[in-house]
């Protein structure tokens, strides 16, 4: 137990795992991607990054909170930070947002518009990649994937099916089953809990089942082109 001053308002924590619960417990919104707290911490997005009364700039889900520790949340530079995340995330994105089936309940979007994010000033780094539409319950939209690894951890460390990680380097690093293959060759169960943490449509339902049952049935059928724009519109 101890206390932490949080944009200058004393804090109480007693067990929470990591500064940011104790900022949000303070009521205080701060934008994350990556951090659930039914996860392991990843500290990929940096979004929740704050700083402290020297200046130093930190993952507040990756720090434990200690007694008389400073926090500042929304100073200008913190919201210049998360705005240019934003901007970088989007610029490895596939923007084709009206078409998505996840458009108007993407976190990434939702920050987006609630960041003043317009336009993306960097050159667009999206690599295109195949959509796995190969199993019956679930669309896998690479292009969408922000690197986030929530679905990983969700997949690997509570469901324990180890169907997906991620895949390749740089800007060709994705998330993907082994070698790349489709996910109706893994061990994947169709849980649907890699979805449910996704933060945007890299991952979702597959709301056209029946087609996709009868394309695999078609041992000709390329199962990735045929379905995937029909759920893409849908
Ligand atoms: Fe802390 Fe993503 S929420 S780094």
């Amino acid at each position: 137990m101890g206390f932490m001053t949080i944009d200058g308002k004393q804090v109480e924590f007693t067990d929470e795992p990591n500064v940011l619960s104790v900022i949000r417990k303070a009521d205080i919104d701060i934008p994350t991607l990556c951090y659930h707290s039914e996860l392991s911490v990843y500290g990929a997005c940096r979004l929740c990054t704050v700083e402290n009364e020297k200046g130093k700039t930190f993952a507040s889900c990756s720090e434990k909170p200690k007694d008389g520790m400073v926090v500042y949340t929304n100073t200008p530079r913190l919201m210049k930070y998360r705005k240019m995340i934003l901007e970088l995330l989007l610029a490895a994105h596939d923007r084709d947002c009206t078409t998505c089936i996840k458009s108007g309940e993407c976190h990434l979007q939702e920050l987006a518009h609630r960041m003043g994010v317009t336009t993306v000033p960097y050159k667009n780094r999206m690599t295109h990649h195949e959509i796995d539409a190969s199993s019956p319950s679930i669309i896998r939209n690479p292009n969408k994937c922000i690197l986030c690894g929530d679905c990983v951890r969700m997949c690997d460390n509570v469901q324990a099916v180890n169907a997906i990680d991620f895949t390749s380097r740089g800007t060709s690093a994705t998330v993907a089953p082994a070698f790349n293959k489709l996910l109706n060759t893994t061990d994947c169960v169709g849980c649907g809990q890699c979805r449910v943490v996704c933060p945007t449509g890299a991952i979702s339902i597959n709301t056209n089942m029946d087609p996709v049952w009868e394309a695999l049935a078609d041992p000709d059928t390329k199962v990735i082109a045929q379905i995937a724009p029909a759920v893409r519109v849908a």
